[in-house]
């Protein structure tokens, strides 16, 4: 092959080649429940198959999009595996995936309404169904697509700062939960608060924020001529479900003028199921919220979303005018997304959210988590009834933690987590599930975030089948 210096392909080969990569997204859809969710290598062994200097030479255009399905596409995890259980799993869907693919293959800037206004307004658009959905007010509401929570929970941080304490942020003191998000302790970092402007308030029993110790907290650090500016409180912690008692919070943060976000990046999506909606009671009274279309409603990565309570406060914060951008500034409703958050260039992720909710409509997006939070619920009842398991923390938004712990067995607490270890070992050893453990109250539990429609109540009994003899191995051993 020649040089190309454009960069180009024909149009016979463009076509070839696109619809090798659509056959291939289409049978990992298809197929991907028959193949193991876990992939594991070395960086030996990933050296051996991709070490190479950029090659000066091109390369047949067919062989490179072989060898990266063949190779590339098969060592990853399938997060969309219906046995994919741990972390928060990405159940994406076909459609989404094919808009990104769209939004790529266009490659639309989505930072300003003068480069595109059809994907500003689509922004506009699903940022408002949104709001709608999480009873923020229609009107006077804002909001922004990001990468994803870690961003959301960054673009909230630094806004409830700029608005609650303009430049002088030296006294500012921010409160979370031992058990919030660790992206809300990087953002944390990455604005540059001292140790003494960070307060992690102890969680109590079911690991909801202890609301006397955020308040004694508050009361002790303006004797300390601190400015409590900011609560960021969590409706669906990762590590067990759990909403923070977020009516409770909002009345404390009123009373205090404190800035209220909450991070309900993964749980946030249970609002549209009726018991979700019960749970989540008072995540309409934030100033700000995080929610992830890439986690529970069921977007292709990357896409997260932070809603406001009032649009202004992102204007207000994120607004630069460099002369550059002068002749692309539009008017107040025709919003250009780069003035309401941390990117200029951005991909157009309202497209995906935008076309998967007009084909399958929002009732699908309801019955689907519905299902995934009943499935949950049907886990547990299986856990309770069987001998040999514990339930550490009940089926909530979908997550529920659980132990092996036989009736009648002599085990102390260090062989428990010993044991508990060792099965999510062996089960992701074996790849035929992704599921690992986490730490509660210091003890190792299995945990799975049951968030993906696709899996079934079979799934689950397999795999809990599957750690029954490896623990029924272990203690032979
Ligand atoms: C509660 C919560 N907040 C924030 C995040 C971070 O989101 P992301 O991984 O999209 O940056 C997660 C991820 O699991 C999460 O569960």
């Amino acid at each position: 092959m020649n040089s190309n210096a454009k960069l180009e392909l024909t149009k016979e080969e463009m076509t070839a080649y696109g619809y090798k990569v659509v056959d291939a997204i289409v049978e990992h859809f298809d197929t991907q429940h028959t193949k193991k969710p876990v992939a594991f290598a070395s960086r030996e062994e990933m050296d051996s198959l991709f070490l190479e200097q950029a090659p000066e030479q091109p390369s047949d255009a067919k062989q490179v999009l072989d060898f990266v399905l063949q190779e590339v596409m098969s060592k990853s995890a399938i997060v969309s595996h219906p046995k994919s259980y741990s972390f928060v799993p990405g159940p994406s869907n076909y459609v989404s995936a094919m808009a990104d693919t769209l939004a790529t293959g266009f490659n639309i800037f989505s930072g300003g309404w003068a480069a595109s206004p059809a994907a500003a307004e689509l922004e506009i658009i699903t940022i408002g169904w949104l709001l709608k959905i999480f009873g923020f007010p229609k009107k006077k509401g804002g909001g922004i697509f990001t990468s994803g929570g870690s961003m959301a929970n960054l673009t909230a941080i630094v806004t409830a700062r700029r608005i609650k304490c303009g430049d002088d942020f030296s006294k500012a003191v921010i409160y979370l939960s031992d058990q919030a998000h660790s992206s809300n302790i990087k953002a944390i970092r990455v604005l540059g608060f001292r140790k003494e402007q960070i307060q992690i308030i102890p969680t109590d029993g079911d690991f909801k924020v202890s609301l006397n110790k955020l308040k004694n907290c508050i009361a002790k650090d303006r004797l300390r001529g601190m400015q409590p500016f900011c609560y960021v409180a969590t409706a669906g912690t990762t590590n067990t479900g759990t909403v923070d008692p977020l009516t409770e919070i909002s009345k404390i943060c009123k009373q205090e003028d404190i800035w209220f976000h909450i991070d309900a990046a993964y749980g946030g999506a249970a609002i549209l199921a009726k018991n979700g909606k019960q749970l989540l009671k008072g995540i309409d009274k934030a100033d700000s919220l995080t929610v992830d279309p890439h986690k529970w409603f069921y977007q292709p990565y990357e896409m997260g979303c932070l809603l406001v309570r009032d649009h202004k406060w992102l204007k207000n914060t994120f607004t630069e005018k460099p002369e550059y951008l002068r002749d692309v500034e539009g008017n107040e409703s025709e919003i250009n997304f780069y003035d309401h958050g941390i990117q200029l260039t951005r991909r157009f992720r309202a497209l995906k959210f935008y076309m998967s909710v007009k084909t399958f409509g929002l009732s699908a997006f309801r019955k689907a988590i519905t299902y995934n939070i009943q499935l949950a619920e049907k886990v547990e009842t299986i856990l309770r009834k069987s001998k040999k398991w514990e339930i550490i923390s009940p089926a909530t938004l979908a997550v529920i933690n659980f132990r092996y712990n036989p009736i009648g067995n002599t085990w102390n607490e260090l062989q428990l987590d010993a044991m508990n270890q060792y099965i999510s070992s062996q089960v992701i050893n074996s790849r035929e599930a992704l599921l690992v453990t986490t730490l509660l109250n210091g003890h190792v539990v299995l945990r799975m975030c049951l968030i993906n429609p696709r899996t079934t109540l079979d799934d689950v009994k397999e795999t809990l089948a599957l750690c029954e003899e490896f623990a029924t191995q272990k203690a032979a051993l």
